[in-house]
C-alpha cells in the first residue's frame, strides 16, 4: 500500500530526474489533482493510503509532466490575478508577469472614469488584443465590476485563434463576466469597431528563431501565441501602426514587451507614433515589461 508521503517522495524523484526545476511543488500539485483535493490536504496527511485508481491517475500525470507538459495543462487550471482560469492547449498559459498589464489597465480605467478630462461619455471602450485564455480581459472586468464600474465598461477581447476565443469565452462564463466582455475573432482589431479609449495587449513577442530554444514546456503551447516573427515585434509593430486611427484622442495603450526589447520597441514607437509619449513600466522583478503609449499633451 502506497501512502501520500511515499507517493510524493517517489514523484519528486521522478520529476527531478526528468529535469523539472520545481519537482517537489509539481508532485504536490499533481498528487492533489489526482486525488481531486488541494495541496494542503496532501501535505497534512502523509500517512493516508492511496487507492489503485488514485495511483494510476497520479502515475499518468507524472508521465505527462516527465515528458515536459506544463503542470497547468495537466491540471487544466492556472491562477492569474487571484482567479482560477481554465487552460489547455488552445491558448497560452497566462503568466504572472502579465498581471502588471491588468494593474495598469485598471488604474487607467479608474482614472478615466473618475477624472474630469475624459472626452467621451458612455461606457469606457476597452480592448484586450490577443486575449488567449481571456485572462487580461476577464481579470480586468471582474475586478472593475467588483469595484462598482461594471455598468460603465464596454470590453472587447480579440484573438486570431478561434480555439483561444472558445476557451476565453468559457473563462468569462465561469467568472460571471460573459455579459460584459465581447469576444471577436480578428487580426488585432476588427475594422468596424469605433476607436478605443484603452488598449491592452499581450501579443506574441518571442523572435521566431528563439521559440524552439524555449524550455520544453513552451512546445505544448500554441506557436502562434509565442512567435513574434523574425525580430519578435511583428504583431506589436502592426498594432502600434494602427493606434493613430484606432485609439481615441485621450486614449492610452499598454503593450507587454520582452525585457530586452525596450530599445527596439521605442524605435518602433518613434516611427509609428511620431510626437506621442511612450514610457516603459517595470514588473515586480524590476524588468521592463509594459510599454505605455498615448498622444502627447
Ligand atoms: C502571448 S499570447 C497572450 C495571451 C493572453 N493575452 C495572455 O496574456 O495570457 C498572444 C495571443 O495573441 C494571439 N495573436 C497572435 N497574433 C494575433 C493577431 N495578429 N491578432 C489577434 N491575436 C493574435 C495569439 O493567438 C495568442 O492567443
Amino acid at each position: 500500500m502506497t501512502t501520500l508521503g511515499e507517493a510524493l517522495r517517489a514523484g519528486t524523484e521522478r520529476l527531478l530526474a526528468a529535469g523539472s526545476e520545481t519537482a517537489r511543488l509539481d508532485a504536490e500539485l499533481l498528487l492533489a489533482h489526482a486525488l481531486e483535493t488541494d495541496r494542503t490536504a496532501v501535505l497534512a496527511h502523509p500517512e493516508a493510503p492511496l487507492g489503485p485508481a488514485q495511483v494510476a491517475a497520479y502515475e499518468s500525470e507524472l508521465a505527462r509532466r516527465s515528458a515536459g507538459e506544463p503542470v497547468a495543462y495537466i491540471r487544466g487550471l492556472k491562477e492569474f490575478y487571484g482567479l482560477a482560469f481554465g487552460v489547455d492547449a488552445r491558448a497560452l498559459i497566462p503568466r504572472p508577469d502579465t498581471e502588471l498589464l491588468v494593474d495598469l489597465g485598471i488604474s487607467r480605467a479608474v482614472a478615466a472614469l473618475t477624472g474630469m478630462w475624459r472626452r467621451a461619455s458612455g461606457p469606457l471602450r476597452v480592448v484586450d488584443v490577443g486575449t488567449g485564455a481571456g485572462a487580461v480581459a476577464v481579470a480586468f472586468t471582474v475586478t472593475l465590476r467588483r469595484r462598482g464600474y461594471g455598468r460603465v465598461l464596454d470590453v472587447l477581447a480579440t484573438d486570431a485563434s478561434a480555439e483561444a476565443l472558445a476557451l476565453a469565452t468559457e473563462n468569462a462564463v465561469v467568472h460571471g463576466a460573459a455579459d460584459l466582455v465581447r469576444f471577436r475573432q480578428a487580426d488585432l482589431l476588427p475594422a468596424d469597431e469605433p476607436p478605443f479609449e484603452l488598449v491592452l495587449a499581450n501579443l506574441p513577442y518571442v523572435p521566431s528563431e528563439e521559440v524552439d530554444r524555449l524550455p520544453v514546456a513552451a512546445s505544448f503551447e500554441p506557436r502562434a501565441a509565442l512567435d513574434g516573427g523574425p525580430d519578435g515585434l511583428g504583431a506589436i509593430g502592426r498594432l502600434l501602426a494602427l493606434l493613430p486611427s484606432r485609439l481615441a484622442e485621450d486614449g492610452s495603450a499598454f503593450v507587454e514587451i520582452g525585457a530586452h526589447q525596450v530599445a527596439s520597441v521605442e524605435r518602433l514607437a518613434d516611427e509609428m507614433l511620431p510626437g506621442w509619449g511612450a514610457s516603459v513600466h517595470l514588473d515586480l522583478g524590476g524588468e521592463p515589461r509594459v510599454m505605455e503609449a498615448r498622444r502627447a499633451g
